[in-house]
């Protein structure tokens, strides 16, 4: 599987339900190394995540992922990232405390000599009444992971199936562009 294949060090799977509230239109940012742990992180996105700037840096950056998200979206992501392409995706993060808030994030390579070097997000905030959809759509493309029947790469195929009907019946040309017109 194409993820950073880490071990957070907080326990991921522990939620509240509960949003963070967000305000104000800054830019979240984080920058990691090749295998996806945190170089650098913003305050903003310290301040958001309730983790302090030096609890991120040096952890992998699945520290912030929420169960919700489904596998597929961070294979796809991974994939894009290592072919040197940028990803952009709806994404929900859990909070140290075990909230959450939602961010529409690009994802993009870092160039040095010799090829890529590290890569670098930001992350903005979404349409408050697209959120819902996101929350539907990912529980289906979870529930169709769990139900592929494969335990290898084939297992994403259904959910990323039913990501690009979402991206259609939006009208986008592609996830990019759905992201892209999706900022608050
Ligand atoms: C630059 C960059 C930023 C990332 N930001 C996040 C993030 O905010 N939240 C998150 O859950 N994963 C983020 N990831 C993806 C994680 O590295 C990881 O692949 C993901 O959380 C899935 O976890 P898993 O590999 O344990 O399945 C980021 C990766 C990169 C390269």
């Amino acid at each position: 599987m194409l993820t950073s294949g880490h071990t957070p060090p907080v326990d991921v799977t522990r939620v509240t339900g509960r949003e963070v509230e967000i305000s104000g239109r800054r830019a979240i940012q984080s920058k990691t190394d090749l295998a996806g742990f945190i170089t650098q992180a913003s305050r903003s996105l310290a301040e958001i995540s309730g983790f302090s700037r030096e609890e991120l840096v040096g952890q992998p950056h699945n520290i912030l992922r929420h169960p919700d998200m489904p596998d597929s979206i961070y294979y796809s992501m991974w994939k894009h990232l290592q072919a040197g392409d940028e990803f952009y995706g709806f994404t929900k993060n859990r909070a140290k405390n075990g909230d959450h808030y939602w961010v529409l994030a690009r994802f993009a390579p870092i160039r040095g000599d010799g090829g890529i070097v590290g890569y670098t997000s930001a992350r903005f905030l979404p349409q408050r009444d697209l959120i819902e959809q996101w929350e539907r759509l990912y529980a289906e493309m979870r529930a169709a992971e769990r139900d592929s029947g494969f335990d290898d790469e084939r297992r994403f195929q259904p959910a990323l199936a039913l990501l690009e009907r979402h991206i259609r019946s939006s009208g986008a040309r592609d996830l990019s562009s759905l992201v892209l017109r999706s900022r608050a």
